[in-house]
């Protein structure tokens, strides 16, 4: 059998290597490894696993690598050139269910958190004081819910929702039909001048950089909140302390930490949790390693990012040989 080698660069769950060990592949891994070291290495590898710490770019991997492709632990591809990885025919594939889960459970409980004033009352309770009036909560039930991005992320957060009572409505620029029973198609506008709670899953593209700006905040009821675990720049951070200051937003919780957001009141910034569960660290792993099976044990491109999906069945006893074309994003 060829030989074939795989670097995993970013720390893993351990349920990826006898997974990948099992089909003959020799695993090297090295979550500790710096840039300058995976450029040197990857030579020589067929396949780069990555979570969300690696970003793979020319200026990584250079003008002639050799990997055929990329396996990504988890959701999000924005530390991906997708552009470039298609050009040298490096297909990307990832884990795009794997943590959807966690994210959607998350949502929902930081949304509890804050409407009943949990972190501040512990914070108070920590410090000796004992406070019941001014940490009197309010519920989901009735209040109107808006998500952008209605995809695994969001449709996980919504299908969470749908038994608190409240209304919820999602805009997606490229999805539509989908209003039914327990939530209802909206437009960006309508969005932002409706909701009291909004929370973002969209990926970071040219397009979504800086959607939440001074403008469509403006929009919004007074004293409502943006859930931001998406990505940092599709907000325009410094609008969101303007309106924290200015007593219009009620409240901010990102999962990205930022020196514009550090300290202001009504910000509350996690490291990145999101989808911070052993559980989806497990699924991402067995997911990644599923697709790369059947991409390289079948020539199945499933779960890919920047190669249109392909997956035929087999006939027995045949083989099959793969020999794909440049291909470019958007061409
Ligand atoms: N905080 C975390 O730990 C965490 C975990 C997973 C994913 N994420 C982030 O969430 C993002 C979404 O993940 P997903 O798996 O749901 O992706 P997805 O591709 O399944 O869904 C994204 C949705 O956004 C829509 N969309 C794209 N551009 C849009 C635009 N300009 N306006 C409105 N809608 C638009 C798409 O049509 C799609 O339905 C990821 O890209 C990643 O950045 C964060």
């Amino acid at each position: 059998m060829m030989s074939r080698k795989c670097l995993v660069v970013d720390p893993m769950h351990e349920s990826l290597f006898p997974m990948l060990e099992a089909m003959g592949w020799q695993v090297d891994y090295h979550p500790g490894i710096t840039r300058s070291e995976i450029r040197e290495k990857h030579r020589g590898y067929d396949g780069l696993i990555i979570r969300s710490k690696t970003m793979v770019n020319h200026d990584l991997l250079g003008e002639e690598p050799t990997l055929r492709f990329v396996g990504r632990a988890g959701a999000g591809i924005d530390n991906l050139d997708l552009q470039y990885l298609a050009s040298k025919n490096i297909h990307v594939l990832h884990a795009a269910e794997g943590n959807r889960d966690a994210v959607g459970e998350f949502t929902v409980g930081i949304i509890l958190g804050l409407l009943r004033n949990i972190p501040r009352a512990h914070q108070e309770v920590i410090n000796g004081i004992w406070l019941r009036e001014s940490n009197r909560g309010s519920e989901i039930m009735g209040k109107t819910i808006g998500i952008i991005g209605f995809g695994n992320m969001g449709h996980a957060f919504a299908k969470r929702l749908t038994g608190f009572g409240c209304k919820i409505l999602v805009y997606d620029k490229y999805k539509h039909g989908f209003t039914n029973e327990f939530w209802q198609e909206a437009d960006m506008d309508q969005i932002f001048a409706e909701t009291e709670i909004l929370s973002l899953h969209i990926p970071l593209t040219d397009e979504t950089r800086g959607l939440v700006s001074a403008k469509r905040l403006e929009l919004m009821p007074e004293g409502g909140t943006v859930l931001n675990f998406a990505r940092a720049a599709i907000v325009d951070e410094q609008a969101v302390v303007s309106s924290l200051r200015a007593g219009r937003l009620g409240a901010y919780v990102c999962d990205f930490p930022s020196a514009t957001t550090r300290g202001v009141a009504g910000v509350i910034a996690l490291p990145h949790l999101g989808a911070s569960t052993s559980e989806a660290e497990e699924n991402c792993a067995m997911m990644v390693a599923d697709t790369l099976r059947d991409f390289l044990e079948h020539g199945n491109i499933r779960h890919s990012v920047n190669f249109p999906e392909a997956a035929l069945p087999r006939v027995p006893a045949t083989s099959r040989t793969r020999r794909p074309a440049p291909a470019y994003p958007g061409g």
